[in-house]
């Protein structure tokens, strides 16, 4: 079977996505010496565990050239591979070789900011012919004390580290203020005498996408490795290229108290800086377009938009053009873990759903404290066949298969300039009777991040061999959904039990008739008997099980009703 067949053969409607972090996922073992972090071939090396696993495409992280201020999050070459990780070379034979597998690839692609080591910046800093406007540039105004003013009150998202040194007791001068204030925006560049601005780190210079000529770079790097044969990108910060280019104020968020949030910079709106309809629809529409042009018409082309907006302001962008891209929806992740809370968002998602939009499903990512961390490993299990189960691209982080958990990393081996993402990004382990669990076998010294100790033993070699343990339930319960047509096909149906601990949904296949019921037990008690009022069926059979992974041969009859251990998913199929 071809490239083009394979991508035929499963659409994104019902693919199961794997996050890969390249710098933790597996270094290769033809290597010598290794290094201590992740690379291409280390990743080529493991395709045959997320085939097994039944995984439909993989999402890599930033894998560009990059001085990793931010993760790799700050690129300095958007159209080329980190040296670290591997050649491009590395890189056509991952492609090929996933597509050989029927696994598509996704790249992470970042439109809103570059390094401040790129090209482009250290031209336009000088103002170099062409590149002056490349980024946001400003002179800003001067102060009684012939200090440098910024134009105006935009933060920065990574203001935490102000609140740290606050709690250190660092910032003697900020103890007057009753909060603590975000990071500017806003840098004084001496080479330039002006202002630039960043939304995130201050190596990361936010990108003029006003300018005709940056929108036109950009999209030349998306076909650059569209033309290499990626299948879409995870577009990373959406929201931030939307800016009202004016640059008034923001507004001061009047909610904002610092117990209940913990970035200072939420304590301004984000109506200006970000989020800023006019220019992001459009700006949008035009990355869309470069994957609905006619030379790839052939390709079954995708992107998944990561922006943190309230909930209409996603439909809106979802409305641009649903056959190529949609935003991740963080609904799940961000609600809380009660039957009440995620019915009322789940139910609501899918009945805002467009025509053509293609659903999908998040338990966690390089952002968020790993999932078995937030609820435990058999609310882990839970969470992760209730998203399975559901329509839509389903996306699994690397290693939350496994059960893995945050790790304590020490301060003097941080990566992350917000000292707050590393303890999701340590090591996959793969055997635990190799050094680092298989990870590499470099001094533990020098790996990119600590293994975590504390999961060694979930190591994928040990996993492999239990029916029960984590990566077994995720495999059986991804077989499942690609084999149940109710699961490939169906629609979802919101039903409704007699207990507010358990929530259920089904879905339904009209064509073949085929359904299935998922019941949630969100509490940590045994439910003895729940009954689905709504159920359009009566008999069916437990395909599935979180917590003993095993299909039950005896009938349930939902109606007269279901018993769930603690923390248990069901899921159960008509007969
Ligand atoms: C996104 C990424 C995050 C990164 C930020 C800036 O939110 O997921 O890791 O730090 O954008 O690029």
């Amino acid at each position: 079977m071809d490239v083009h067949e394979a991508r035929q053969s499963s659409t994104w409607q019902n693919a199961v996505v794997y996050q890969i972090y390249p710098w933790t996922f597996a270094e290769d073992s033809g290597r010598e010496p290794q290094l201590g972090h992740g690379s291409i071939r280390g990743i080529e090396e493991r395709l045959s565990y997320l085939e097994s696993l039944g995984v439909n495409a993989i999402w890599l992280s930033p894998f560009y050239p990059s001085p990793m201020v931010d993760g790799g999050y700050d690129i300095a070459d958007f159209k080329n591979v980190h040296p670290a990780l591997g050649t491009l070379e590395d890189f056509d034979s991952l492609v090929k070789a996933a597509h050989a597998k029927h696994i598509r690839l996704m790249v992470d692609f970042i439109p809103n900011h570059s390094s401040d080591k790129h090209e482009w910046f250290e031209k336009s800093r000088r103002q170099e012919d062409g590149y002056d406007d490349w980024y946001i540039w400003h002179p800003g105004s001067v102060d009684e004390h012939g200090e440098h003013q910024p134009p105006n009150n935009w933060a920065s998202v990574f203001s935490i580290p102000n609140r740290k040194a606050r709690e250190r007791g660092e910032m003697h001068w900020l103890h007057e203020q009753e909060w603590t204030p975000p990071i500017s925006a806003w840098k004084w560049d001496d080479v330039r005498q002006e202002f630039y601005m960043h939304s995130f780190a201050v190596e990361q210079p936010d990108l003029n996408w006003s300018n005709p000529y940056v929108r036109e770079a950009m999209k030349d790097a998306m076909r650059f490795w569209l033309d290499r044969g990626v299948d879409g990108f995870r577009v990373d910060a959406i929201n931030h290229i939307g800016k009202n280019m004016e640059l008034p104020d923001e507004e001061v968020n009047t909610a904002y108290n610092e117990e209940w949030y913990e970035n200072p910079y939420d304590q301004l709106q984000k109506f200006q800086s970000c989020n800023y309809p006019r220019t992001l629809h459009e700006y949008i529409w035009e990355m869309c377009q470069v994957l609905k042009d006619e030379v790839y018409e052939h390709r079954d082309l995708r992107m998944i938009l990561e922006a943190y907006m309230g909930e209409s302001d996603l439909r809106d962008i979802d409305a641009i053009a649903p056959e190529v891209a949609s935003t991740f929806n963080f609904g799940g992740l961000l609600a809380s873990w009660d039957a009440g809370s995620r019915k009322i968002q789940m139910d609501y998602y899918y009945e805002r759903l467009l025509r053509d939009a293609v659903a999908n499903q998040v338990n966690g990512n390089h952002d968020k404290p790993r999932l078995a961390s937030r609820l435990g490993d058999n609310g882990a299990r839970a969470a992760a066949v209730l998203n399975l189960f559901l329509p839509g691209m389903r996306f699994i982080y690397n290693g939350e298969e496994l059960g893995l958990v945050d790790a304590e990393i020490p301060s003097w081996r941080l990566q992350d300039p917000n000292g707050l993402r590393d303890p999701e990004r340590t090591p996959i382990p793969w055997d635990d009777t190799l050094p680092n669990a298989g990870f590499s076998n470099a001094d533990p010294k020098d790996l990119w991040l600590p293994a975590n100790q504390a999961d060694a033993h979930k190591a994928v070699m040990r996993q492999k061999q239990h029916d029960t343990s984590s990566l077994s339930l995720y495999r059986a319960a991804i077989r499942l959904t690609h084999e149940l047509p109710s699961a490939q096909n169906g629609k979802y149906v919101p039903l409704h039990t007699d207990n507010d601990q358990v929530m259920a949904y089904g879905r339904e296949d009209e064509e073949t008739g085929d359904q299935l019921i998922v019941l949630v037990n969100f509490s940590r008690d045994k439910q003895g008997s729940v009954r689905v009022s709504d159920s359009h069926f009566v008999i069916g059979e437990q395909v599935l099980s979180s917590i003993s992974v095993e299909q039950s041969s005896h009938r349930v009859d939902v109606r007269a009703g279901v018993a769930l251990e603690p923390d248990e998913v069901s899921v159960i199929k008509k007969l």
